[in-house]
């Protein structure tokens, strides 16, 4: 197995010994990343003021757009940047599965121990035990948290628990005092696929940050996030001072931008595109992120190309197959994991050919009343498979998947 495997390599690097090798990343954080300007700029204004000021980088900050449009991207290349001007970074991917709160604290703990931030000895010891009481504080199950500090006193034997907020808002402003102390700049906090945190989790880490915007100026931190485009409704369910957040929607790329992604891994590669094959990869890829990298590197396999080559309108043509191919097998995953209604729901959408759908074309597909579809539609959204784009219309978020349908229903 060994052998017939290193000989197969072996075959493959002698036939075309200066092949390169395949710069594009579909599903994977991209090698280079391109566009987003104004996003990360953003981004960098509340880390100048962590910098600059030493204090609280303002509200929470979320990006929120569907599957695919390149947020945990954007949040990536946001954390690399903050690592270069001395920001210690705790990454957390948000799920269902598990609660928020102690996965943030357990991130907290090891982006301090790999900045080296913690005392050596006994006080090192006292940071780490203080570390894991707070990581079971914020954890506890069923401790309901009161979505807003200021309102009426609960029931007595509904206890509020502001033990959380207090324990997450001492331990982020003593570690990000301790990081600046080291000489660092503070303290991100980076929080990808938020609207998956329950609303308890939410309501804690939105009244912790309103406590700390309250001492702004001795709190060196900053919390960027991203998720679906339903987080913004469930930020601001959780607590209603959630609205005060910094909602930034992302959009597919430009043209510009779009063509960089094809360009910008190439390019390190040796290798550049004709214009003909850049022309065709952008049209066909709608300035869809995930798209781009896919047809890039279906592309890339076709081509096989060595530094100096050029990819072709040709090899374009002979890699999109592979490429619809993979789109294909999301499209039927998606349709798959949606329920009788949420199909029928789609299926009516589908069937009026057109990008954006109202809600009484697909009410009369469905043959309901088009207050009774708001269940399916919420779902739906919430998954991230349409999306809506004001006046109540609602879109696919992934190309083809309405002529996916279509050919289905076809059948
Ligand atoms: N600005 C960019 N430059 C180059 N490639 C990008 C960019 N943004 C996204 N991509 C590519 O697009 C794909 C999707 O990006 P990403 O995973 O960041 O999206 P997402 O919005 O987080 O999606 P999901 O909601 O599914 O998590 C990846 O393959 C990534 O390499
Ligand atoms: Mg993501």
């Amino acid at each position: 197995m060994i052998l017939s495997y290193t000989s197969a390599k072996y075959r493959k690097v002698s036939d075309r010994a200066v092949a390169a090798s395949n710069p594009y990343t579909p599903g994977q954080v991209p090698r280079v990343f391109a566009g987003r300007a104004v996003e990360l700029r953003r981004i960098e204004d509340r880390l100048a003021r962590v910098v600059t000021y030493g204090e609280l980088g303002g509200p929470l900050m979320v990006f929120h757009a569907p599957r695919g449009l390149g947020k945990t991207s954007l949040l990536r290349t946001a954390q690399r940047r903050a690592d270069a001007l001395g920001f210690v970074s705790a990454w957390v991917a948000c799920s269902r599965e598990r609660p928020v709160l102690p996965e943030l604290v357990r991130s907290i703990r090891t982006a301090l121990e790999r900045a080296e931030v913690l005392p050596r000895g006994g006080a090192g010891g006292r940071w780490r035990k203080r570390l894991e009481s707070v990581t079971v504080e914020v954890g506890l199950p069923g401790a309901k948290v009161q979505a807003e500090v200021a309102s009426p006193a609960p029931p007595a034997e509904e206890p509020m628990a502001l033990a959380p907020i207090g324990a997450l808002e001492a331990l982020l402003h003593d570690t990000a005092e301790l990081v600046r102390r080291r000489g660092g700049a503070g303290l991100l906090l980076l929080l990808d696929e938020l609207h998956t945190a329950s609303a308890d989790d939410m309501s804690v880490l939105l009244n912790t940050l309103q406590n700390l915007d309250g001492a702004r100026e001795t709190n060196p931190l900053a919390v960027v996030t991203a998720g679906l485009p339903v987080t913004p409704e469930a930020l601001t369910r959780a607590a209603t001072f959630g609205e005060r957040s910094t909602f930034v929607s992302l959009d597919v790329l430009n043209d510009e931008d779009a063509r960089r992604v094809l360009t910008g891994p190439a390019e390190a590669e040796g290798v550049t595109w004709s214009a003909g094959a850049l022309d065709a990869v952008v049209a066909e890829a709608r300035g869809y992120p995930y798209l781009l990298q896919l047809i890039g590197s279906s592309t890339w396999d076709a081509a096989r190309p060595a530094r100096g080559d050029r990819l072709s309108l040709t090899q374009v043509r002979k890699g999109l197959p592979v490429a619809r191919e993979q789109l294909t097998a999301m499209h039927r995953a998606r349709w798959g994991a949606a329920t009788a209604t949420q199909r029928s729901f789609l299926s009516a959408m589908a069937a009026t050919g057109k990008d954006n759908v109202t809600r009484a074309e697909i009410a009369r597909g469905m043959g309901r009343d088009s207050r009774a579809i708001s269940d399916p539609r919420e779902r739906l959204i919430e998954k991230g498979v349409i999306e809506p784009v004001g006046h109540g219309l609602v879109r696919f978020t992934l190309p083809g998947f309405g002529d996916f349908v279509r050919r289905l229903d076809e059948e």
